[in-house]
């Protein structure tokens, strides 16, 4: 449990300190402000932890968010479990944005994943923000910002999940869940549902396991004045074995997590309902488990999508571009979607260009790709775009059917992303590969810690309030 308010003190707190700044002249020897660098100082039982913020002019919501985590992570070590942030050095260039920093650096920073450690205790927490403008405008940006981290750390819960315990089934009865309590419309198509629509490419990938797959949708339609409607299609391999396409042992670990970009896209529009944002958006998640079974689709088949593209097999562990493929035409011919997001774990190829601090994107539009860029800028995950080129496109040319599902032995994540967007219909669509990011074996960010990030919640919210925001509607 973690309580954040404004008014209140304690015995312990944290003092953000520029690089170089003058405001702590006793400690300057010791501590010059460094970015991360922490200092902790015990007086009279007050402990107070100074933090490094770096050179005023270089800092970011981003890295303030990160400091914040850093100085939570400080007071845990001495046992210290409330404490005050005073923010009145950051106010003047950040004003509100401060305390959304503060917020979701406190809840992510202190986000540890040990579900099934026995004789594990919950911590409870309070913090006081110091140094903010007390106003109705305040109180609502800490709740909102707090239903934002909450909805990360809902994406991360899930991502962290064992397979075991969380196949197709449970994920969607998980989301329900959530989804009834915020007022989100929820709705489970099983197998039968997705046979009776056509969905050949997602029952390819399905059949390779007893565990049966379900489309979730979630709708959250809040804007009745707007005709936009925007798809957030989330990739839902609850377990990615590769199939016949078996992957080695050494990179099976961590093939509980693909299903981040269902978990993205679901927080997401969570935050959006939990907010009160009006915007018009859904989810579509195809969840399904990629294993081998003698019902498996095989390297060579030949499966008839949705769309009636005839797609041919050449790679079983490509499943993720198959059931995305299928949910994109749903979201377009069943959910009337005016453009189509979509967001996976898609390609190792996306690691090795961009490691795991970036995320990449394919887009075939610069007007949307500018939005998603300021919503980026808000959230500070980083995106970067690949190109795609038309002679790209012959990658996943096929000799026997429309289009195959495997490229070259090369640029992998933009021969990935250029298959799903042979479904998009010419509608303004944005790809997001986070392979790299979705999971830290070593975290890159002090808000981070080891297994799932929560990659994507925090733009995708941020694209959509702030397109609500631009065009005058917020409330
Ligand atoms: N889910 C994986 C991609 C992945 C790799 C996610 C590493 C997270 C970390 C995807 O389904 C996959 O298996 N892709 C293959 C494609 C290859 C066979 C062309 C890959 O990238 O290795
Ligand atoms: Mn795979
Ligand atoms: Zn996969």
């Amino acid at each position: 449990m973690i309580n954040i308010e404004f008014e209140g003190t304690c015995k312990s707190q944290i003092a953000f300190v520029y690089e170089d700044s003058d405001a702590f002249p006793d400690i300057k020897e010791v501590f010059t402000g460094e970015f991360l660098a922490g200092f902790p100082q015990l007086c009279q039982n007050r402990l107070t932890v100074y933090i490094g913020l770096g050179k005023k002019e270089e800092l970011t919501g981003r890295k303030l968010m990160d400091a914040v985590s850093k100085g939570v992570r400080e007071l845990k070590k001495y046992n210290r479990y409330e404490a005050e942030a005073d923010l009145s050095p950051v106010w003047e260039s950040f004003g509100l944005q401060s305390a959304r920093s503060a917020v979701l650096g406190i809840k992510l920073g202190l986000y540890e994943y040990d579900a099934y450690h026995s004789g594990r205790k919950e911590e409870s927490y309070r913090f006081f923000l110091k140094g903010v403008e007390k106003s109705a405008e305040a109180e609502q940006c800490l709740k909102k910002a707090s239903n934002l981290a909450d909805s990360v750390l809902y994406a991360r819960e899930l991502v962290n999940t064992p397979g075991n315990l969380l196949t197709p089934e449970l994920m969607a009865e998980n989301m329900e869940r959530r989804a009834k309590k915020l007022g989100v419309q929820a709705e489970i198509l099983d197998a039968a549902q997705a046979q009776e629509l056509g969905m050949g490419a997602f029952l390819a990938v399905a059949s390779s396991s007893g565990n049966p797959p379900k489309l979730i949708v979630l709708r959250y339609l809040a804007d009745p004045d707007s005709k936009e409607r925007t798809a957030l299609v989330g990739k839902g391999v609850t377990l990615d074995t590769g199939g016949y396409c078996l992957k080695s042992p050494g990179t099976m670990f961590g093939i509980k997590g693909d299903m981040a970009g269902g978990a993205a896209v679901a927080g997401a529009v969570f935050a959006l309902a939990a907010n009160k944002v009006k915007t018009n958006v859904v989810a579509v998640i195809p969840a399904c488990e990629n294993r081998i079974s003698d019902r498996s689709f095989a390297p060579g088949d030949v499966i008839r999508s949705m769309s009636g593209k005839m797609i041919e097999i050449r790679n079983t562990d490509c499943e993720g571009r198959l059931i995305l493929s299928d949910a994109v035409t749903y979201a377009i011919r069943k959910e009337g979607a005016t453009r189509v997001l979509d967001i996976a774990t898609l390609t190792g190829a996306v690691v090795g260009a961009l490691g795991f601090s970036t995320a990449g994107v394919l887009t075939n539009s610069d007007e949307w790709w500018d939005e998603f860029s300021e919503a980026a800028k808000v959230s500070g995950e980083q995106y970067w775009r690949l190109p795609i080129f038309p002679e790209y496109e012959d990658l996943i040319k096929s000799a026997i059917a429309d289009i195959r599902n495997l490229g070259e032995n090369y640029c992998g994540t933009i021969s990935a992303g250029l298959f799903i967007k042979a479904f998009a219909q010419d509608l303004p669509w944005i790809h997001l590969d986070i392979a790299g990011t979705a999971w830290v074996d070593k975290p890159v960010f002090e808000h981070q810690a080891v297994g799932a990030t929560g990659a994507g919640v925090t733009t995708l919210y941020d694209m959509l309030e702030g397109a609500n925001r631009r065009s005058g509607k917020s409330d």
